[in-house]
């Protein structure tokens, strides 16, 4: 099996990638939920890598499968707000009809806190079902994530060097919005404009609603890729991260206090059984076809009541 190496990122015009390929099995005759992707910074629903690992997924679920684009693509990935990227992609959920029944969300890398910000923030919008995370750094990153094109690389560097948590780069970094440096807590919790709210970090800032509307989810999955060089740490994938202060000691999920407070609802899901954590050995979104079919399939699968299925195929 070939290495699928998706590079990320995220969302505006809505693909219609395609409708089914030959589904692997006889889903008791129930169309299993439509789902969406949203994809890594860099990314454009176009590229090969990502067009056909969408296709795959549509092929071995048989669901119908939506590439998200966000704005212009690659550009808008790393430009945009996140909070905006998320109100674009919350308008276009709302605006497919084959979605309003609910839907499954797939996320790669910084998709994934787009994804979390549509779950918890998008006013009116179908219900999610089921969300597949693959390298979401949802407990921040220590480090701006790198770049494959050069030209945006050089402008997000320049942007960095002014101060990763200035209202400038805040506004105008997408990446921005999730950097987290474990010895720079004030700044981050001061400059910060998308993570601290996303995770309800801020006690007097903090939402009840969103923390409903993540609980709400009927299951979490969650996958780290353990020699991840783009997320710093690969644990953040899990909602790990540093303890405050110290580079040297990464929590596991459940030591942090964003899981034993239930800021977000990620404890109350875990307790009823609706979380799971997955590691991959490999680099950041390595993930072969069989890992594939094992791993994310039978959560596209699950029908709208509840259980996964797995079939045999
Ligand atoms: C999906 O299925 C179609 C139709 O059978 C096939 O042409 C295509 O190569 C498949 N793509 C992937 C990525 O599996
Ligand atoms: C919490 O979020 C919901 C949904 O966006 C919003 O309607 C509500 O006004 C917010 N509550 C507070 C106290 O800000």
């Amino acid at each position: 099996m070939a290495e699928r190496k998706c590079h990320a990122l995220l969302v505006v015009a809505v693909i219609l990638v395609a409708l089914v390929g030959g589904s692997v099995d006889a889903s008791e005759g129930e169309k299993p939920l439509p789902f969406i992707i949203l994809h890594g910074i860099g990314d454009e629903c176009k590229n090969q890598g990502l067009y056909e690992f969408t296709q795959l997924l549509i092929n071995m679920s048989g669901a119908v499968g939506f590439c998200i684009e966000i704005g212009n693509g690659a550009s808008d990935s790393f430009f945009m707000r996140l909070d905006k990227q998320a109100d674009l992609v919350c308008d276009q959920v709302k605006s497919i009809q084959g979605l309003k029944d609910g839907y499954n969300i797939v996320g790669l890398s910084q998709g994934n806190v787009v994804a979390r910000a549509v779950i918890e923030f998008c006013d009116g919008g179908p219900p999610v079902h089921n969300f597949v995370s693959l390298g979401g750094p949802h407990a921040g990153t220590a480090s701006i994530p790198g770049c494959t094109l050069m030209s945006l690389c050089k402008l997000a560097n320049a942007l960095i060097r002014l101060g990763v948590y200035s209202p400038f780069v805040q506004n105008h970094l997408a990446p921005s919005g999730y950097v987290k440096i474990p010895t720079d807590l004030d700044a981050y919790y001061k400059g910060s404009l998308f993570l601290p709210k996303l995770n309800n970090e801020i006690a007097i800032y903090r939402n009840e609603t969103y923390k409903k509307r993540l609980e709400s989810l009927n299951h979490l999955v969650l996958i780290m890729f353990q020699q991840d060089a783009i997320l710093i740490p690969p644990q953040t994938a899990w909602f790990g991260y540093y303890a405050d202060n110290d580079f040297g000691t990464v929590l596991p999920p459940e030591e942090t206090d964003l899981y034993k407070e239930d800021w977000i609802g990620l404890r109350a899901l875990d307790e009823g059984g609706r979380v799971t954590y997955i590691a991959f050995p490999g680099d950041h979104l390595s993930i072969n076809d069989l890992e594939v079919r094992d791993f994310i399939i039978p959560y596209l699968k699950s029908s709208p009541t509840g259980e996964v299925r797995v079939l045999s195929s």
